[in-house]
């Protein structure tokens, strides 16, 4: 017996060449661990665009509300910069994580010891920094009605919309709190109550939540804006961070920044639990497709395999699994390999993607 069903989504510009090692590390826990996955492969983005005329094709959509867990690579690239808007390759991930219902995306930032040395902040500011930033994926401005550019009074309105609903915000300010009875309960809301309604009712349905549900935990609220300054500040004061859609995606860009590189950091984003209680699930990379650096074994894969692993502990409960491929990473990243976006001296010579792989793979078997 398969212990679940796995969609892989590669997509545009690094995000096969990265898949492919995630590709090595799935095979891996099947061999040596036993652990094998009904692994199944399809088109989304630009790639989906070239052969279906669409970012994300009906069968798609259906293949990926069948599996225990999607993981994508990344999409996008400038070729199809020029698209009408409606099949931009983004918006088959958007689609995605509308159709799945996927509204608690979970983007961690952890610093790596081995990379204190890395971010641009000083290392006594990041070093042992582990903050999870719990975005709100499925609603707010990124979906809200009306939206479109419009004529009025003979110029041209470009129109978005914010709009919550209390249960949108009371649900996935349970997974933060959820998350964070496991971490070091705390939260820490962000929005800006000062200048949105949006963001007066975000900060009271919170409230509400916190305290019929979990006065356990302990909840602040920051302005979105002032959550930026202090996570380059002192981000080692926040744990858990629970922000809507649009100021989680700056804030969670903000905060992968410090760990160093953008190419470490993975994401789950989960929905409701199906018939068989796995939460409908999407793990991607924070980074995007990085066209400059396409095809070029240039890539660094580590987001992509920490999102599996991400995906063996919240889609298949497979926690030590998860430790042991982490562990693999920081083992690796302690033995100084390096893809070329973790070096900064001149002189080093970069491993390459596969490499990269290789060493992970290496760890992965010394873990045995
Ligand atoms: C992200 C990305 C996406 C977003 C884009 C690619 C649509 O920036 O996942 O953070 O804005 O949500
Ligand atoms: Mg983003």
């Amino acid at each position: 017996m398969p212990v679940g069903s796995i969609l892989i989504l590669p997509g545009d510009g690094i995000g096969p060449e990265v898949m492919a090692e995630v590709r090595r590390i799935i095979d891996w826990f099947a061999d040596k661990r036993d652990l094998k996955f009904d692994v199944s492969e399809d088109l989304v983005g630009g790639a989906a665009y070239d052969v279906h005329g669409a970012p994300l094709a009906d069968e798609t959509m259906a293949r990926a509300q069948a599996v225990d867990a999607v993981l994508l690579g990344a999409v996008g690239g400038p070729q199809y910069d020029d698209l009408d808007f409606s099949v931009k390759p983004e918006r088959g991930l958007l689609r995605l994580r509308k159709e799945m219902d996927l509204f608690a995306n979970l983007r961690p930032a952890q610093c790596f010891d081995a990379l204190a040395d890395f971010s641009s902040l000083k290392p006594e500011v990041i070093a042992g920094l582990d903050i999870m930033i719990v975005r709100e994926l499925t609603s707010g401005i990124y979906f809200g009605e009306p939206r479109g550019i419009f004529e009025e009074d003979g110029q041209r309105v470009g129109i978005n919309t914010q709009r919550y609903t209390e249960a949108e915000i009371a649900r996935v300010a349970r997974s933060a709190f959820e998350l964070a009875r496991k971490r070091s309960g705390k939260v820490c809301s962000m929005e800006k109550a000062n200048v949105m309604e949006s963001g007066i009712l975000w900060r009271a349905v919170v409230s509400e939540v916190h305290e019929k549900e979990y006065p356990d935990v302990e909840l602040s609220h920051m302005y979105a804006d002032a959550g930026g300054m202090q996570l380059v500040r002192w981000p080692k004061q926040f744990d858990v961070i629970v922000t809507d859609n649009l100021f989680g995606d700056l804030l969670s860009d903000v905060a992968a920044m410090l760990t160093g590189s953008l190419g470490m950091l993975p994401s789950a984003s989960l929905g409701a639990p199906m018939e068989n209680g796995r939460p409908k699930a999407l793990y991607e990379p924070v980074h995007g497709s990085a066209p400059d650096i396409a095809g070029q074994g240039k890539a660094n894969p580590i987001a992509c395999i920490l999102s599996f692993a991400m995906a063996l502990r919240y889609s298949f409960d497979l926690g030590a699994e998860a430790d042991r491929l982490e562990t693999a990473v920081e083992t690796v990243l302690a033995d100084g390999v390096r893809t070329p976006d973790l070096l900064n001296e001149e002189g080093k010579t970069p491993a390459s993607t596969a490499e990269m792989g290789d060493a992970i793979l290496a760890a992965l078997d010394a873990s045995l």
